[in-house]
């Protein structure tokens, strides 16, 4: 499976000016290899030429890893001297035929290091973003690609579940991040979160991208989660927002608007549309409600292998949506000093429209209804 996704890279790389790609560990070498490494100080490097010559630059520890990669796939190791690496970062790009031209790398993930080492290997070359051309090769999931991100979705709802029947007036954001963390690993997450969760009350919850506090639940407080599970390294990103007792009726009114922006969103997406129209029919909603202000981040990201990815969900976007493309759907309102909403699925484009791979009730329901007897 693994070799017919280089060969889409090799495929793609010529219909671009490129001589080649390199990449360091990350999101797309896992995709196009089937190989895990970490970041680290040794540096790892992945090299695809225009040609069609995968290299691979590794510490010779690592190198066990490589027993079940394409046969056509060339490892250079190096030992713990690193005076003894510029020499095999040379050796590699001979090999592959890498001297002049363009070589594309993702800005997001290649590091100073590598790029030190790149540039010494390769003087003659000039680095260029690639990650609109590197994007295209995994930016369409194939079915088992999509069960494992539905799989991703169940695994996180049922977390949630379990976490708020435990969930009481008193308890910090904190406490309660912690327990959800607990209840993803029980449901079955892979270890690595996409991200650490957010779990913001009150005023918090104004904050898009909060960090949980020390701050206690109180009765008349939003109580907003944000979190995610992981499955196989395909992940979920998912956001309900609940209420503590009483709360101002003017957030009971913007809950009923985030949910009409977000089913709005996710009517709205069908292939072949830009992706910017379905971030218009969300907005469109909150603008109506005289909220338009309050709207303050784009409509949702892509969702994969990576937490944020393309396609981008924004005003403007003209990339055209494809089947097997997956992102968020994710409106929000966000009212300072007083609380915020924001309702979060996770969707693939089928021949049809938008499928939610996430089904947990969407309306901004009573915690009271949630919480164990
Ligand atoms: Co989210
Ligand atoms: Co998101």
């Amino acid at each position: 499976m693994t070799a017919n996704r280089i060969q889409r890279l090799i495929h793609l790389i010529k219909g671009t000016n490129l001589s080649g790609v390199a990449l360091n560990p990350g999101p797309t070498l896992t995709y196009l290899t089937g190989l895990h490494f970490h970041l680290m100080e040794r540096p790892t490097v992945l090299l695809v030429s225009a040609g069609g010559h995968i290299g691979l630059v590794l510490p010779a520890l690592e190198s066990a890893k490589l027993a079940h990669t394409p046969g056509d796939l060339h490892a250079f190791t190096y030992g713990e001297d690193p005076a003894s690496w510029p020499d095999v970062f040379k050796r590699a790009a001979q090999d592959l035929n890498l001297a002049v031209g363009e070589i594309g790398v993702e800005p997001t993930q290649l590091r100073f290091l590598e790029l030190m080492y790149l540039q010494n290997a390769l003087p003659g070359m000039t680095f260029v973003d690639a990650s609109h051309s590197l994007a295209a090769v995994r930016i369409t999931k194939d079915q088992n690609e999509i069960a494992k991100m539905r799989q991703a979705a169940m695994i996180a709802q049922s977390a949630l579940i379990e976490t708020l029947k435990g969930v009481r007036p008193g308890m910090t954001e904190k406490v309660v991040a912690n327990e959800l963390i607990i209840q993803l690993m029980r449901a079955g997450s892979d270890p690595g979160l996409p991200f650490s969760p957010i779990v913001a009350f009150g005023e918090n919850s104004a904050n898009p991208h909060a960090v949980p506090t020390d701050r206690v639940l109180n009765p008349g407080d939003l109580l907003l989660v944000d979190w995610g599970a992981s499955c196989d390294g395909y992940l979920s990103d998912i956001t309900r927002t609940f209420t503590c007792g009483e709360v101002d009726p003017e957030l009971i009114k913007i809950a009923g608007v985030v949910l009409s922006a977000n089913a709005a969103g996710r009517a709205a997406g069908k292939p072949g549309l830009p992706a910017g129209e379905v971030d218009r029919a969300a907005r469109s909603v909150i603008a109506a409600a005289g909220y338009g202000d309050a709207f303050i981040h784009r409509t949702g990201h892509g969702l994969g292998l990576e937490a944020h990815e393309a396609p981008y969900i924004y005003d403007g976007n003209q990339q055209r949506l494809t089947l097997g493309m997956t992102f968020t759907v994710e409106p929000g309102i966000y009212l300072p000093g007083k609380g915020g909403v924001r309702i979060e699925d996770d969707v693939v484009v089928t021949g049809t429209g938008l499928e939610s791979l996430t089904d947990m009730p969407r309306e901004v329901r009573p915690l009271e209804d949630l919480m164990g007897a």
